[in-house]
């Protein structure tokens, strides 16, 4: 990589960091836990469909909002809407996306330390050695402890806590640089073995020969709601990120790099594990555990699968790792501009109040099980109020802030950089159409069938 001068990076570079940092960000639990089992529930090759149809109709005009808001303010997202309408009261809209992040980090390092656990398992060969009844009750028996899954959440926010603290360039785009291309030829090597399996052919028509018996209403639900979750949209991230990228900086590529990087890793996550699935006959809408349930099994079952399930949960942790760094990013660099607080001193405090509530999330599964609110464990919760509800407010909220507010002269403006970059008119009144009218309706449509069905 080429090194930093008094100029700031050279652009080469500094594309490509910003494109892995996002990239990072936006590949996670969402690619490698969340979107293959939502496949198996939602019938396979439709669901996917819809889900590509979203990201690219909706998820990068969005992606791209949150980019103008980012880059054209050079703040955190608390700050960016208070540079933007100064006379206006849109501040709460940065606050909420912190909010957001800060219930997503407490579930996700949960998560993230049960990827710990199960990296830790799999070095001891325990999927390969166990019965398939242990293997079946594994899961529930770890997540419903009370210590274990305590200790790898604290380890994984260290983890995630000692990047950040590291600052932007030094610690997430390094970082970021490093491992994504690790992740990727991991997930690769993963989905090679999967597709190659006898029987695995079934998978394979699962994903990619759409059925359109079995969509309906909630497929679509399900779609967008993904979209959002796995693009990180309406969470402040990209807004935090973009106030990172310089002004030369193509931000309509970057957004557009960014969705293809995030439906590609999703793509293979999904070839990694549908065609295993069906060559094992295991049912594909098993539900949340698919990953940590089902795969421990199959890992039992294939030839070097001791192996290739270190590998796997290595790729799950980091991909985790790379999108848990730019959720505490968004809450420090606001905790920073709002509080003047130095880097160090903002990690600490935040990383001790998101400890706290991730301890109750991890409890509310075992011992605190009962402690419910609105019918919901904290866990539930937490990643209910997230990606059910801030992210889809934050993401309309952002939307409307460029599309109504700034309007299509600042839209233009960011796009082509002060008229230095060509881009056709059509491509630019097309996402304007999409930000005013399409995507505006289609975040409305899903939250009122959500909250009415
Ligand atoms: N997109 C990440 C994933 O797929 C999750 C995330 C949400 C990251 C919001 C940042 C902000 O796992």
């Amino acid at each position: 990589m080429k090194k930093e001068n008094n100029n700031g990076r050279e652009s080469f570079s500094s594309s490509f960091g910003i494109l892995v940092a996002l990239a990072g960000s936006a590949v996670g639990l969402g690619n490698l836990w969340r979107f293959p089992y939502l496949v198996g529930e939602n019938g396979g090759a439709a669901f996917i469909l819809i889900y590509l149809a979203f990201v690219f109709l909706l998820g990068i005009p969005i992606l791209l909002s949150e980019f103008i808001i980012g880059r054209r303010s050079q703040a955190s997202a608390r700050k960016a809407f208070q540079i933007l309408a100064p006379d206006e009261n849109w501040g709460f809209v940065g606050l909420l996306a912190v909010i957001c992040c800060t219930l997503i980090l407490s579930f996700y390092s949960v998560v993230g330390g049960w990827g710990i656990e199960y990296l830790v398992k799999s070095f001891k060969f325990d999927f390969t050695s166990a019965s398939d009844e242990n293997l079946a009750s594994m899961f529930s028996t770890f997540s419903t402890s009370t210590w274990t899954p305590l200790i790898c959440h604290t380890v994984f926010l260290s983890v995630t806590a000692g990047i950040v603290v590291s600052g932007v360039k030094k610690g997430i785009e390094s970082f970021s640089k490093v491992m994504m291309p690790v992740l990727f030829v991991i997930m690769i090597g993963i989905a090679i073995r999967s597709l190659t399996l006898p029987g695995g052919e079934a998978g394979v028509a699962y994903l990619f020969k759409p059925d359109w018996s079995e969509v309906d209403g909630h497929t679509f639900l399900a779609a967008l709601g993904q979209a959002f979750f796995s693009l990180s949209l309406g969470s402040g991230m990209v807004i935090t990120y973009g106030s990172y990228v310089k002004k030369h900086e193509h931000i309509l590529k970057l957004s557009v790099e960014t969705a293809l990087a995030d439906t590609i890793f999703a793509l293979i996550a999904g070839c990694a594990i549908m065609p295993a699935v069906f060559a094992f006959g295991i049912s594909p809408g098993e539900g949340p555990g698919l990953v940590f349930i089902t795969l421990p099994y199959i890992f039992g079952k294939l030839p070097m699968g001791g192996y290739i399930a270190i590998l796997f949960f290595f790729a799950l942790l980091l991909a985790a790792l790379t999108s848990s760094i730019s959720v505490m990013e968004v809450i420090i660099a606001s905790a920073m501009e709002e509080f003047k607080l130095k880097r160090k001193t903002a990690v600490i405090s935040v990383f001790l109040g998101i400890w706290v509530l991730g301890c109750l999330c991890s409890l509310s599964l075992g011992p605190l099980n009962e402690w419910k609110v609105v019918g919901k464990t904290i866990f539930d919760l937490f990643d209910y109020l997230s990606a059910n509800v801030l992210m889809l407010i934050g993401g309309l909220l952002v939307v409307f802030f460029v599309a109504w507010k700034l309007g299509k002269k600042a839209m233009h403006d960011e796009l082509t950089n002060g008229g230095t970059l060509k881009i056709p008119n059509w491509v630019i009144d097309t996402l304007y159409f999409l930000l005013r009218f399409i995507a505006p309706a289609a975040i409305v449509i899903i939250m009122i069938f959500q909250y009415v069905s």
